[in-house]
């Protein structure tokens, strides 16, 4: 389909830097490079070639999940792509699934479990803070559009929560093992849990309390380092720099209670 007015639309030079536009009809888009207006972009197809004012070429493309979530506002730090595509994975999110999510941040963890899990599937995000809830319902209906298939409930999941039965559960936030006895309660038997943390502390932390408790098994935790290369003639090498850290994810599933 055509770009449209109100359609995402990333925009990359030859350098390789990346703008990401709402179409809008009349818009111009101004950069060190000259302007580009929308208007020309709007009726192309997707991968259509466009040439600003100050001769820059460049490619148009709708953009993927990880050009938008690098792109959008942010009120909490979301989890990279790189780690939501393990966990996704290895968590073994599937579409159909009920997955049980805190918090919800910018929202970025919940657009990737809500794509696994498709229309027939459902996310239910705790979230305790009010801006960063309306904050991630704008930018995943700016990617996916209305979805009807998410329920936020404002609270924190260290509390009681309301009964909830799910298959998997997802959370990023900074003391999991204060969410493990709601966990518990809803995790279907079978059901798999992952955790995202930033330090290795936090994760001996979470996987000593997964340990104390029977119920828990198959508990390992794992880090995700990609390195990408330079290829350029003679010159092949892994690129000079690269996200060294960004966390942990922490993987436990949950056996039928006594
Ligand atoms: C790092 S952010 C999550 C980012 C999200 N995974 C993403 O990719 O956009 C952590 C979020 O957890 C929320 N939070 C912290 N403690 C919580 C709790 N006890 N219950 C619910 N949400 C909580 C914070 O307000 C924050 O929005």
């Amino acid at each position: 389909m055509n770009f449209e007015p109100g359609d995402k639309a990333m925009l990359t030079d030859r350098k390789g830097r990346r703008y990401l536009l709402t179409l809008r009809t009349g818009a111009l888009f101004h950069f060190h490079r000259g302007i580009v207006p929308h208007d020309l972009i709007i009726g192309q197809p997707d991968g259509s070639l466009v040439t600003s004012t100050g001769s820059e070429v460049m490619t148009v493309f709708r953009p993927t999940y990880a050009d938008y979530v690098l792109k959008m506002p942010r009120g909490a730090q979301v989890i990279y792509p790189k780690d939501v595509a393990i966990m996704l994975m290895q968590a073994d999110v599937y579409p159909g699934a009920r997955v049980l999510e805190a918090g919800l941040g910018s929202g970025a963890t919940t657009m990737a479990l809500l794509r696994a899990v498709g229309p027939e599937g459902e996310v239910i995000a705790y979230e305790q803070r009010e801006d960063f809830a309306s904050r991630a319902l704008t930018n995943i209906e700016e990617f996916l559009g209305k979805v009807e298939n998410l329920q936020v409930r404002m609270g924190s999941i260290y509390e009681p929560i309301e009964p909830t039965e799910v298959d998997r559960v997802s959370l990023d936030l900074p003391e999991p093992w204060r969410a493990l006895p709601q966990v518990a309660e809803s995790l279907r038997p079978g059901g798999i849990m992952v955790c995202f943390l930033p330090t290795i502390l936090q994760v001996q932390r979470l996987t000593e309390e997964l340990q104390a408790d029977t119920r828990w098994t198959s508990v390992w935790s794992q880090e995700t380092l990609t390195r990408t290369w330079h290829i350029d003639g003679q010159s092949v090498r892994p690129d000079h720099r690269m996200v060294a850290h960004t966390g942990f994810l922490t993987f436990a599933r949950i056996t039928v209670k006594e």
